[in-house]
């Protein structure tokens, strides 16, 4: 059981962990004892009780590590919406790298930033595989770029692009990117994808606050999709990925495209 229960030495009796847990795990008794009980293991090792006890006063086992909040505990004094949104207008697909590999020291960063993404339930299934030889990724863009222009439907929409590309990158699916990275989970999951896409997204944008370039591979998704014989290719067994090359981008915008707005309703 990953939470013990309470330290009563240090507990103020603010029962703010009893409306934190998620499942309602912290209960008063007749009124007097604040007690933790989890008869069903419903807890889902969120971990907000810890996170928000003043006094922390939880305990606990076997979660993984935890980092105090040193004088900024306002998210907002960390990042401004002013700074936050000129980085997400500035945030590319970027398909033109250097051919200059990422330390493992930046790449590890982006690995513990993946680390943060929340996922449903707090399911923590997913692994991650990099791929960095250069031979491998060729032979995985060329069986993903087959199996895709060989599938009637898929062939149509991206056959003709993949051609095209092959004549200038060498690795055409990865844009010759140093790198790719695949978020995978062995498991099934309903909103399993959504899990994944949070996990790429977190890791795409501390990529960028790294100075590095990233892209969405939505074609190793389909290749394997289409043929899971290609999972073999990247040694990685799963049911669901995302996958996104990762490298120092080699070009530069100068503003942001034009999208139109996408609509929302019920607001006044
Ligand atoms: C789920 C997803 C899958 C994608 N797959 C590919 C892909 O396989 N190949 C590619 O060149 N771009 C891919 N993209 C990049 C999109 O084309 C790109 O995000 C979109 O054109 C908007 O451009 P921006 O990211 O620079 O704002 C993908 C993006 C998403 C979100």
């Amino acid at each position: 059981m990953p939470i013990l229960g309470i330290d009563y030495e240090k507990c103020n009796r603010c029962d703010i962990c009893i409306t934190t847990c998620p499942r309602r795990l912290f209960k008063v008794d007749g009124g007097e004892n604040l007690k933790y009980e989890d008869p069903n293991l419903m807890c889902i090792r969120c971990g907000h009780c810890i996170a928000i006890c003043p006094e922390d006063a939880v305990l606990f086992e076997d979660m993984g590590e935890i980092y105090e909040f040193k004088g900024i505990n306002k998210p907002e004094e960390i990042i401004s919406y002013d700074n936050l949104y000129p980085f997400f207008q500035a945030h590319r697909s970027i398909r033109k790298y250097k051919e200059e590999k990422v330390s493992s020291d930046l790449l590890q960063k982006v690995f513990t930033a993946m680390q943060c993404a929340p996922t449903g339930r707090n399911m923590r299934s997913e692994s991650f595989m990099i791929i960095s030889d250069k031979e491998q990724m060729k032979i995985l863009s060329d069986t993903i770029q087959e199996t895709i222009t060989n599938d009637k439907a898929w062939g149509w929409l991206y056959g003709e692009r993949l051609a095209y590309l092959a004549k200038e990158f060498e690795v055409p699916v990865y844009f010759d990117a140093p790198h790719v990275i695949i978020v995978y989970s062995q498991l099934y999951n309903v909103i399993g994808i959504q899990n994944i896409a949070n996990i790429v997204t977190y890791g795409r944008l501390a990529a960028h606050s790294l100075g590095l370039g990233t892209c969405w591979n939505g074609w190793t998704q389909v290749g394997m999709e289409l043929d899971p014989k290609i999972m073999k290719l990247a040694r990685i067994r799963a049911k669901q990925l995302g996958a996104f090359t990762i490298g120092y981008p080699d070009e530069t915008f100068y503003r942001t495209p034009p999208r139109p707005f996408k609509h929302f309703k019920g607001f006044n």
